[in-house]
């Protein structure tokens, strides 16, 4: 495919169909939403308002450095400080789906819906692409068209269309778009992070402390396995607990669990054959957070685990 052609045609589809109109995208930071915030920019300029929404649930300093790298190319990103909202939903949630509801619920339903209803925004784009598409069709994920899902027709209630500039193509295919659109190799090769969030990596309940464990945890597993190039890497913060020792005395501390696997489209995953030497490197710092007395490695593929711990 020819990928200049194909950003360029976009950008015209976009112009067309929003007209003199209004649009609102919401941006993660992962390659989708960035190629989106990209292509709508070059179509609207500032008839398009691109927001970040803080749920409390990005890695550490994600927010900022989403913001930053946009800054640079000259596109402006408010960040929206949800974190309350979200907090809110998940407190008291144990169960795996009812966390990954209130998650999604409190994205489309109460932030983002009201985001958009005040903006006067006509059109929403979309990041979703041609895997999500037929995912959902095979009933293997839930991700497309996440407001019909929840049962939202977005004309009826809020009054916009839905464009999806990346349907027909693949993550390969994305970043390609996003490597002629000039992104920077770290937004253009970023490792998968799921919508959910980290609330996909706590086991129980989600709590402002248990997201800061397993924030930090996440960083350090980042750092030190990004030069294995793997399709994704990790941290989990487990809900048992185990005995330790620190300082001379008994603890009963958390389990964080460390995951790296391979995959051509995370449909089928591998556990990656890290050194033995940066998995005691991790250990060592993960073991030196507050309170975390375990580090494990998880060796299970998919099937028959999944990806994600929720
Ligand atoms: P699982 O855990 O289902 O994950 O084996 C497969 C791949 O999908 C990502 N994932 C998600 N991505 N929304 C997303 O956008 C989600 O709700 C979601 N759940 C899982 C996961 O990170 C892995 O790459």
């Amino acid at each position: 495919m020819d990928y200049e052609a194909f950003v360029e045609e976009k950008i015209a589809e976009i112009r067309r169909a929003v007209g003199r109109g209004r649009a609102i995208n919401a941006l993660s930071g992962g390659v989708d939403s960035a190629v989106v915030t990209v292509l709508g920019h070059r179509a609207l300029g500032e008839r398009l308002r691109t927001v970040f929404i803080d749920s409390a649930l990005m890695r550490e300093g994600e927010p900022e450095s989403v913001r930053d790298v946009f800054a640079g190319m000259g596109i402006p990103v408010e960040v929206i400080d949800a974190r309350a909202d979200f907090l809110g939903a998940l407190a008291g949630l144990t169960d795996p789906e009812e966390k990954r509801h209130a998650v999604t619920s409190t994205f489309y339903r109460k932030v983002f819906g009201d985001l958009v209803r005040q903006s006067g925004a006509t059109y929403l784009l979309h990041g979703t692409i041609l895997t999500d598409i037929e995912e959902t069709v095979a009933g293997i994920k839930r991700q497309h068209n996440i407001l019909a899902q929840l049962g939202i027709d977005p004309m009826a209630e809020y009054g916009y269309h839905v464009l999806e500039p990346l349907a027909e193509l693949r993550k390969d295919g994305v970043r390609q778009a996003a490597r002629v659109l000039g992104l920077p190799p770290e937004l253009a090769e970023r490792i998968p992070f799921p919508g959910p969030a980290l609330a996909t990596r706590i086991v129980g309940e989600v709590t402002e402390a248990r997201l800061q464990l397993v924030r930090a945890a996440t960083a350090i597993v980042e750092e030190e396995l990004a030069p294995t190039k793997a399709f994704q890497y990790f941290a989990v913060l487990l809900e048992d607990k185990a005995t330790g020792i620190r300082g001379g005395r008994r603890e009963f501390g958390q389990i964080i669990v460390v995951r790296c696997i391979d995959s051509v489209d995370a449909r089928e995953a591998s556990a990656v054959e890290v050194p033995w030497e940066t998995l005691q490197r991790i250990c060592a710092r993960v073991t030196s957070l507050d309170g975390v007395n375990r580090c494990l490695y998880d060796l299970t593929p998919k099937p028959p685990a999944t990806v994600e711990y929720v």
